[in-house]
């Protein structure tokens, strides 16, 4: 089998993936492995933008108690005071190196979303932020000669030998071949795994390869249960959806039933701007009731300012004949983000040594119970900067001898069984393990799991069972997660434990070969 070494792999093509190998190619050679091409990511589709507290009347505090308060008691402090102090930094460092973001009368011009008291989102091209923002990074990557950018490339495992990882096995779409290849720091910044319901705004490849990879290592993965749902994500007659930033709703538009009524104005005093697990669960509650629908309204407000605002939502809405401007835009929620993933201290550095989680597939504890809209992409800046800080200091390096591996291989008769498998676990998530849960739904779901591992002819090193595989156990363990966690608190409510209970002021971990481990907060 081929063997390189190089002395950073980093994993994933979004923004936590392209800043992490940025950062890292200033301490040597970088090999940049993605599973599609550069090009493709979850980063990619953020609209609304990157919160950071640059505005006049804005400052790091004000920012930190936002995020405290929308992760209702589960945030790690720490971590929090980092993200907001140092993504000023993080920020600055990149408006330096050219990166353009809106402006409005020469000055940065700062949005609004749910649950943050001062406008501090920077956002580009309007409402292409995510795609701004990894063109600027990507290009960048491409010009560095320290880094080598393997598309195409799949990630089968991570070789950890005594707790130290030190490399990874992938296969070569292109080449057909499986390789080797060892460095003394491996970071995954795979995304999260909301893809994996029917009804969600990621691409469905967004399905947790980065958190099983880890898993099957031996990592720890903690907070699973906690599955934002975007409240405003268009919807259609198929499951097919389109996001409408919450800027949107930041700029005035109203959510309104069927009967014209501004439902949010009496459920919390930020109204359409509460914290995005509130507005799903209040707009989840109108579309129990029988032929409701729940729309977004927007022409009460300018609409130039709308359409320039928000450019590539009116034009997408207009391929719907909606115009933004005017008509009743028809929304439900969506899965949108995955709150869990590696469990990581303040440095991306996670259980095994020489590995680290950085961006959505991590969980850092800045986000808590309920992620902070636009903290996300503000995560990924200033945490792949730490995480390659870290690494840094790596002691520990395997030298490599070479193992006989099975051969990879794609079992072509598998792909239809798969295909229908992976429809299945998507709406038994989306129907069971949405924005309500219950101890009996999230049983026959686990219930529902095991007759899909138990009728399907797994092979070793064979693709379609290794995805299989995976999705399954992402599943278990947010289902696992979710039946242990009996209260409500931000993203993951129980109808049968519909109130918060501090007992549960805790942490699930989730650890291969091990029973759930719940221990009190970091
Ligand atoms: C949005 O534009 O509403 C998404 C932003 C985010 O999820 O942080």
């Amino acid at each position: 089998m081929d063997y390189t070494q190089t002395d950073f792999i980093v994993i994933g093509s979004g923004l936590a993936g392209l800043t992490s190998a940025l950062n890292a190619s200033k301490f040597g050679n970088v090999t940049l492995l993605t599973k599609s091409s550069l090009d493709v990511s979850n980063s990619y589709w953020a609209q609304g933008g990157i919160a950071a507290a640059i505005g006049s009347d804005d400052c790091p505090e004000f920012h930190f108690n936002d995020t405290i308060k929308a992760g209702v008691g589960l945030c790690n402090p720490e971590s929090v005071k980092i993200l907001v102090e140092e993504g000023v930094e993080r920020i600055n460092e990149l408006i330096q190196l050219g990166m353009k973001f809106d402006l409005a009368n020469g000055a940065i011009e700062l949005g609004l979303e749910g649950n943050h008291t001062k406008r501090r989102v920077l956002h580009a091209g309007g409402d292409a932020t995510g795609r701004e923002l990894v063109k600027f990074v990507l290009q960048h990557v491409l010009q560095n000669q320290r880094i080598k950018a393997n598309e195409y490339s799949l990630v089968l495992d991570l070789l950890v030998e005594n707790n130290n990882c030190y490399g990874v096995r992938i296969h070569n779409w292109v080449t057909g071949k499986s390789e080797i290849i060892t460095a003394p720091a491996i970071i995954i910044a795979t995304g999260g795994a909301s893809g994996m319901y029917s009804r969600t705004t990621n691409p469905h490849s967004t399905t947790g390869d980065g958190i099983i990879l880890a898993y099957n290592a031996g990592a720890e993965i903690s907070n699973m249960e906690f599955v934002q749902f975007h409240p405003s994500s268009l919807l259609l007659d198929s499951d097919e959806t389109f996001l409408i930033s919450e800027a949107v709703r930041g700029e005035g538009a109203h959510l309104v039933n069927c009967f014209g009524e501004r439902f949010m104005s009496d459920k919390h005093e930020l109204a359409e701007l509460a914290p995005r697990d509130v507005v799903a669960y209040e707009m989840h509650k109108q579309y129990q009731m029988e032929g409701n629908r729940v729309y977004l309204k927007l022409d009460h407000l300018d609409p130039q300012k709308i359409q320039r605002r928000f450019s590539n939502i009116y034009k997408e809405l207009l391929r719907h004949n909606i115009d933004l401007t005017k008509d009743l835009v028809p929304v439900a929620p969506a899965a949108h983000y995955l709150v869990g993933g590696i469990k990581t201290g303040l440095y991306g550095e996670t259980n095994i040594n020489n590995l680290y989680a950085v961006g959505e597939v991590s969980s850092t504890g800045v986000h808590g119970a309920n992620r902070l809209a636009s903290n996300s992409l503000l995560e990924c800046l200033v945490f792949a900067k730490r995480a390659v800080e870290h690494s840094l200091e790596n002691k520990f390096f395997v030298k490599y001898e070479p193992v006989n591996y099975k051969k990879y291989f794609v079992d072509k008769t598998k792909e239809e069984t798969y295909l229908s498998y992976k429809n299945k676990i998507a709406v038994l998530l989306s129907q069971n393990v949405g924005i309500i849960r219950n101890e009996s739904d999230l049983n026959k779901t686990l219930t529902a799991l095991n007759e899909i591992y138990s009728s399907f002819l797994f092979e070793e090193n064979e693709y379609y069972s290794l995805r299989l595989m995976s999705l399954i156990t992402v599943a278990q363990l947010i289902i696992k997660s979710a039946l242990i966690r009996k209260e409500s608190r931000g993203g993951h409510r129980r109808e049968d434990y519909p109130q918060l209970n501090d007992q549960f002021l805790c942490e699930i971990i989730h650890r291969v070969n091990f029973d759930p481990q719940i221990i009190g907060l970091r």
